[in-house]
């Protein structure tokens, strides 16, 4: 029998970021804080990674949250309320390390504002003391602020232009916290590979325990490709089985780096050609359904 995955809820919450509420009871009953999801927004559409932010076992529903990217994350995002996804896989992934380490301090940017929420809310639930420090370019690009605000004991903005909270990233609070003499027991983050990269770097003098999020390219999230091949200490590890959250502190980023721009130039092609294309169909259809002498 095919699922309907409808789509009970969604709004552009800042530009270029999406929360979606999708009706999936059986994802929702399973799923436990740091697993993703392989969603394809319509039958020819590519399968892509996107991390459960929130879900309601009694409700039957899942939260998540997209950054519009390239032609996967555009087709979902044209979705409205009340459509329909073509499938999702899920949860996949392993749980992300969950238990009572003292003090915990989390970090997220962009998608990961959405994401590190299960991940405060299940540190908070195992009776951790909670940091969070969220980071975006500009003040008009954070959201998410009280839902994090209520599953954690501190939370921090940072921001690169300075409009709101303390100008700068996230390992520039961390750094602050630490000099200031505050010890961390474990660190998780959340967001674009360069702030996991130096997120990672800043917790490292300090030795506090490092998780990181990777985002690396996946197609099957199911260990069988080998597309999110990662090297952590030396060793090949999968993120869609062996993570997402892999230690940062043994993370192989130059590597990872080069994997994940592999196909840079061809997304950013069949990006301009998708939207041109989708241009023409509209104009076609304007064209037929306005009577035109076609
Ligand atoms: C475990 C995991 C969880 C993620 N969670 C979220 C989330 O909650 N919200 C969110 O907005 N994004 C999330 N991402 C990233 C998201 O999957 C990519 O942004 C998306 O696949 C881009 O597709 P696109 O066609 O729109 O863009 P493209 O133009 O195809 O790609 C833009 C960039 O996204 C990356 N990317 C492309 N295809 C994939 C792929 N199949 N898998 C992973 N990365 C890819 C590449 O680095 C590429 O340069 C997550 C990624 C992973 C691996
Ligand atoms: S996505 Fe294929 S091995 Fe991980």
């Amino acid at each position: 029998m095919s699922r309907d995955y409808k789509i009970i809820e969604k709004e552009e919450i800042v530009p270029n970021v999406h929360k979606f509420v999708i009706r999936e009871p059986r994802i929702a009953k399973k799923a436990r804080a740091g697993q993703f999801i392989l969603v394809m927004a319509h039958e020819k559409g590519e399968r892509i990674p996107l991390t459960l932010s929130d879900w309601d076992p009694v409700e039957g529903t899942i939260t998540f949250y997209v950054l519009e990217l390239g032609i996967s994350t555009m087709d979902l995002i044209t979705l409205d309320k009340g459509d329909s996804l073509y499938s999702i896989a899920g949860p996949l992934g392993q749980p992300a390390k969950v238990e009572k380490f003292g003090n915990v301090i989390l970090g997220g940017g962009c998608f990961g504002i959405g994401g590190i929420y299960s991940i405060a809310k299940a540190m908070k639930a195992a009776g951790n003391h909670v940091t969070v420090i969220m980071e975006a370019r500009s003040y008009y690009l954070l959201y998410n602020i009280e839902n994090l605000r209520s599953v954690s004991d501190e939370l921090y903005i940072t921001t690169s232009d300075g409009s709101g909270g303390i100008k700068g990233h996230v390992q520039k609070k961390l750094d602050e916290l630490v000099i200031a003499g505050r010890k961390f027991d474990r660190a998780y983050f959340m967001g674009c590979t360069f702030m996991l990269m130096q997120c990672s770097k800043a917790t490292l003098p300090h030795s506090i325990p490092t998780g990181v999020a990777l985002n690396a390219i996946m197609l099957d999230g199911t260990g069988m490709c080998g597309c999110c091949r990662v090297t952590v200490g030396g060793q090949t590890k999968f993120v869609c089985v062996d993570g997402p959250e892999l230690d940062g502190h043994l993370v192989d980023w130059d590597e990872l780096f080069i994997r994940k721009q592999i196909y840079r130039e061809e997304e950013a092609v069949s990006y301009q050609s998708h939207a041109c294309r989708s241009t023409t169909g509209y104009e076609h259809e304007m064209k037929n359904n306005s009577g035109g002498d076609s």
